[in-house]
């Protein structure tokens, strides 16, 4: 028996109330003669393809989408519900999950106004796609069935002016979409049906309130997100309190409120839930909290609220709130002790006070908040110990964070907890020196941090049997012994996401086992771990970014398999005994930020192929053995294009050995206390494009050699103690005046004032630069020397900063590269440019 039902036939069913159990017998017939039903209706389905062509699919998440025999029911589409009576459209869902989005497998392109033939479409999702800033049409407006809107994006949209005044809008999502570079929300009036407005991460302007403000939201408002705006107390406040009091969530978090919390917010009284973290509140936590009796809510971490926290609690313990309160989050304010009874909110799930000020015993009256499901106090000065019965009513707890405060815990080797916890974080609490057998019971975990607590067993074997789930692990800074299994059987490799693993600073030791595919985070330094890297050769496809082997007693040559290892940030070998060359495959690093190889025994040359790691901001081959003259190397040396010091209060004269870099296009130095006349070796810089040396205390004269920079496009010496004639020569004459300013004693072209004497003396200093050299050099071996260099050629060059640490007197070429940049988020800058202030100061 054939069955095919066209979208009319199938109407024709629309009123048979038995037609499901007819559908239910006939399946297996047509399951056997394999064909199909089709509930799809031809229009909407030629609708729906008409809108899938005006959007670009590069990963195929449309592919179930098309007219073929097979694909012809639009409803089996990914993405596109029907009405099971109907056979219309109501749902269409083409929302990219936040892991493919990351990853950017998401649409692009514009979307369709085809869309209105949908007519009876009531949920609309097309979030986290990319319309590239394009207008959402203005049909949008006016699908009359739709209740459910999302378009939360990571670009900028522009929403239609108009929405029908009888639109039944209940659930409006624009979360991240930058949207509201045009237009007001005066629209938003209109929508007397919404109850959900996320409108977080928007961009909305917070200047001239009234412009952007200036609208009456329905009364129907239920949950409203106005987090991460930037806006001002002044432009939300008004605003808000004239707001419906029917409202039940409200999340203002990162903003910029200052001030004390308004009473104003007693009067939401329907509130359940309130966030108000991320600002810069100030003062305690006011006390008509303490009589919302709805409020189940409240988070004000992050701001700069303060107080006696014994205080803060009892104002908020005082009313009908101690019952109510299930969730808590004081995260990172600025309230110190005495800590106070917290047993009395018996309906509290959610506590975090995490990061105060807050020392001295822990309040034992925690133990009788049996509901508790995550408690966090981490990152306080909390002392004293902590036991099992602390522990003996919290059966519900998920989540336990005790870290960086002065806890002990002793718990019993045989202790079994009342919990199952996902996330545990107890470093730096007390609790070796043998691993903690109670953690064999907890086999859900998912993030597990004992670092530097003390432990300086082995590992034992039932620990890897609780590690398929999780997705961070830290056993760093302890005293663990013995070998790692193979780690790669032991996490699952197919784990989005993957496993962070840091056990450096241990006792670990043989080779290294082949570890997980898919983790973001190895760290295994500072252990003693011995013999070849081969097992880099058995594995092919991983997601690796961090990898840091350093501090080992790891040997043989590097391994020249690194073609897999493309999705690599940071590499750090140093401090081992690697020897031989410098694999040509390290070319295939392409997202290589940080290549550290640094004390090894490294020989030969640098590959040229290290010219295709276009990312490369921090190359570290100090203390090699690399054979070649300065000469060699020099070439080498030549690829670093650009140095960019400014602003890094660095002190003492020019370094020299800057001009040995040769290739150096830009060379900015602005805004530190460099001293000294400018050396007349700036000349031998021949592609120098651009030089900023301005705001700084350079003594002398302008060298005569800086106008045979015939190249130089850009230069700035302002605001230097610079005296003299400025050479003459067309180039340093063609700029403007400003180039010069403030240098009190410069004179001649293109500055106003002339010289005295028209036969001005060079000043001392610019000419026995060669006396000085040796000086110097033992000069820079003491006080270290860095650079950081990008190799090839890059065009914006404002990112990289770095120095050269050249030591002349060494046999053979000696060079290391080290520090960090500005723009770079993945090294702690801050730590390398103090360094390096130190080493210039000394
Ligand atoms: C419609 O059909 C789908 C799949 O056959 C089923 O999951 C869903 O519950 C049905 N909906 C209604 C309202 O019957
Ligand atoms: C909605 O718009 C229609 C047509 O423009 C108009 O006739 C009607 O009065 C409006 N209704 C409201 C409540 O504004
Ligand atoms: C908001 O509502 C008030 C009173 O209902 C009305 O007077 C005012 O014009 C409305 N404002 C806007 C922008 O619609
Ligand atoms: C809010 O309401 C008060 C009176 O309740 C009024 O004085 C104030 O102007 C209103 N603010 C706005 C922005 O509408
Ligand atoms: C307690 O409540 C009062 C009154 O609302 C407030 O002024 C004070 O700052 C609060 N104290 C603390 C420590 O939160
Ligand atoms: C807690 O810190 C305060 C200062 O903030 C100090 O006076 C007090 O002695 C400390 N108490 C304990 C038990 O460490
Ligand atoms: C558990 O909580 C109850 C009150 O809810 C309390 O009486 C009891 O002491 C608590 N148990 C422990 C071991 O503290
Ligand atoms: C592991 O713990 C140590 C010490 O607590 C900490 O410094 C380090 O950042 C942690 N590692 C990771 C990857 O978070
Ligand atoms: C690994 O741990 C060491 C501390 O032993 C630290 O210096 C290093 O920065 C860590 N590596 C990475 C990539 O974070
Ligand atoms: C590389 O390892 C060394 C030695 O363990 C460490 O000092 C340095 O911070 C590491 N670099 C990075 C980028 O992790
Ligand atoms: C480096 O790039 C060049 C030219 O793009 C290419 O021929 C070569 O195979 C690349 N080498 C490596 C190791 O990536
Ligand atoms: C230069 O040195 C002076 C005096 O030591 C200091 O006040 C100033 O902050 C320094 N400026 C820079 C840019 O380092």
């Amino acid at each position: 028996m054939i069955i095919i039902m066209s979208s009319k036939l199938f109407l024709l069913f629309e009123n048979i109330a038995l037609f499901s159990v007819i559908f239910l017998q006939l399946k297996p017939t047509i399951a056997d003669s394999n064909n199909i039903i089709i509930r799809c209706i031809d229009e909407e389905r030629e609708a729906l393809l008409t809108f899938k062509q005006s959007l670009v699919d590069e990963h195929g998440v449309l592919s179930s989408w098309g007219r073929e025999d097979d694909k012809r029911d639009c409803c089996k589409w990914r993405g596109v519900y029907c009405s099971n009576t109907t056979g219309h459209v109501k749902v269409l869902n083409l929302r990219t999950s936040d892991y493919d989005f990351a990853r950017r497998k998401f649409l692009k392109g514009t979307i369709s106004p085809a869309l209105l033939k949908l007519h009876d479409l009531g949920h609309l999702d097309l979030s986290n796609n990319d319309f590239g800033g394009s207008p959402v049409p203005e049909f949008i407006g006016s699908l009359s069935k739709l209740r459910y809107l999302s378009l939360s994006c990571g670009g900028p949209l522009e929403l239609p002016r108009k929405f029908r005044n009888d639109s039944r809008l209940e659930y409006l999502n624009l979360e991240n979409s930058c949207l509201f570079s045009v237009g007001s929300l005066k629209w938003l009036s209109r929508l007397s049906s919404l109850r959900h407005l996320d409108l977080s991460y928007c961009a909305l302007p917070p200047v001239n309130p009234s412009f952007i403000w200036h609208f009456n939201l329905s009364t129907s408002i239920e949950t409203l997100d106005l987090s991460d705006n930037n806006l001002p107390s002044s432009s939300v406040y008004p605003w808000l309190f004239n707001l419906s009091r029917n409202i039940l969530y409200l999340n203002l978090g990162s903003n910029s409120l200052r001030g004390s919390i308004p009473e104003a917010f007693q009067h939401m009284v329907s509130l359940k839930s309130l966030y108000l973290c991320d600002s810069e509140l100030e003062g305690g936590i006011p006390k008509f909290f303490g009589n919302m009796c709805s409020l189940k809510e409240l988070g004000l971490s992050d701001n700069k609220l303060s107080g006696q926290f014994s205080q803060a609690i009892q104002n908020l313990s005082c009313g009908c709130v101690v019952n109510s309160l299930e969730v808590l989050y004081l995260h990172d304010n600025d309230f110190t002790r005495p800590v106070p009874l917290l047993g009395g909110f018996s309906s509290l799930e959610e506590l975090q006070v995490d990061v105060n000020r807050l020392n001295g015993t822990i309040d034992k009256s925690l133990n009788q908040l049996s509901k508790l499901e995550s408690l966090s106090l981490d990152g306080n000065s909390f002392t004293g110990v902590i036991s099992e019965t602390f522990f003996s009513n919290m059966s519900n707890l998920q989540e336990l964070v005790l870290a960086d405060n002065s806890f002990t815990l002793k718990l019993s080797h045989n202790w079994v907890p009342p919990f199952q916890l996902k996330w545990l974080s107890l470093a730096s609490c007390k609790m070796g020196p043998h691993f903690p057998k109670w953690l064999q019971t907890q086999n859900q975990l998912v993030h597990l941090d004992i670092s530097n607590v003390g432990i300086s067993d082995t590992i034992p074997d039932w620990f890897w049997d609780l590690s398929s789930k999780l997705s961070y692990l830290n056993l760093s800074n302890n005293h663990i012994k013995g070998k790692l299994p193979d780690l790669s059987l032991r996490f699952d490799g197919t784990r989005i996401g993957g496993t962070s693993i840091d056990i450096n600073s241990n006792h670990f030791e043989g080779s290294i086992p082949p570890l997980p595919s898919n983790s973001p985070f190895l760290n295994l330094s500072k252990n003693k771990f011995s013999g070849s890297v081969t097992f880099l050769c058995s594995i092919n496809v991983n997601t690796w970014n961090f990898l840091d082997l350093s501090s080992n007693l790891l040997s043989g040559g590097l391994p020249d398999c690194w073609l897999h290892f493309d999705s690599l940030f940071v590499l750090n070998l140093t401090n081992n005994r690697f020897s031989g060359k410098i694999p040509d495959s390290m070319g295939f690093l392409n997202n290589i930020r940080t290549l550290n190889l640094h004390k090894n025994r490294l020989t030969g040359e640098l590959p040229s192929s290290l010219r295709n790691c276009s990312q490369l901001r921090v190359l570290d081959l100090g203390k090699n053995a690399f054979f070649g003259s300065e000469n060699e190397y020099k070439s080498t040396l030549g690829l670093v294009r650009c140095l960019d010091l400014s602003s890094n209060k660095l002190d003492g004269p020019i370094p020299e050995e800057i001009m040995d870099l040769v290739g150096l296009i830009a060379v900015n130095l602005s805004r530190n206390n460099l001293t000294g006349p400018i050396t007349p070796k700036i000349g031998e810089l021949t592609s120098l494009d651009f030089l900023d040396l301005s705001r700084n205390l350079f003594s002398g004269s302008i060298p005569s050699s800086l106008s045979q920079l015939s190249g130089l496009g850009v230069l700035d010496l302002s605001y230097n103690n610079s005296s003299g004639k400025i050479p003459l020569g067309t180039q340093l004459q063609s700029f403007n005046a400003s180039v010069y300013a403030g240098n009190l004693e410069l004179c001649g072209l293109p500055l106003a004032n002339m010289c005295p004497d028209e036969e001005s003396t060079p000043s001392p200093g610019t000419d026995d630069d060669s006396d000085t050299l040796e000086d110097e050099d033992d000069q820079f071996i003491t006080l270290g020397f860095y650079v950081s260099s990008i190799l090839g050629f890059f065009v914006g060059f404002w990112g990289v900063c770095g120095y050269l640490m050249l030591n002349r007197s060494w046999s053979y070429g000696y060079f290391n590269f080290l520090t960090g940049m500005k723009d770079w988020v993945y090294v702690i800058s801050a730590v390398n440019i103090a360094k390096l202030q130190r080493k210039f100061r000394n």
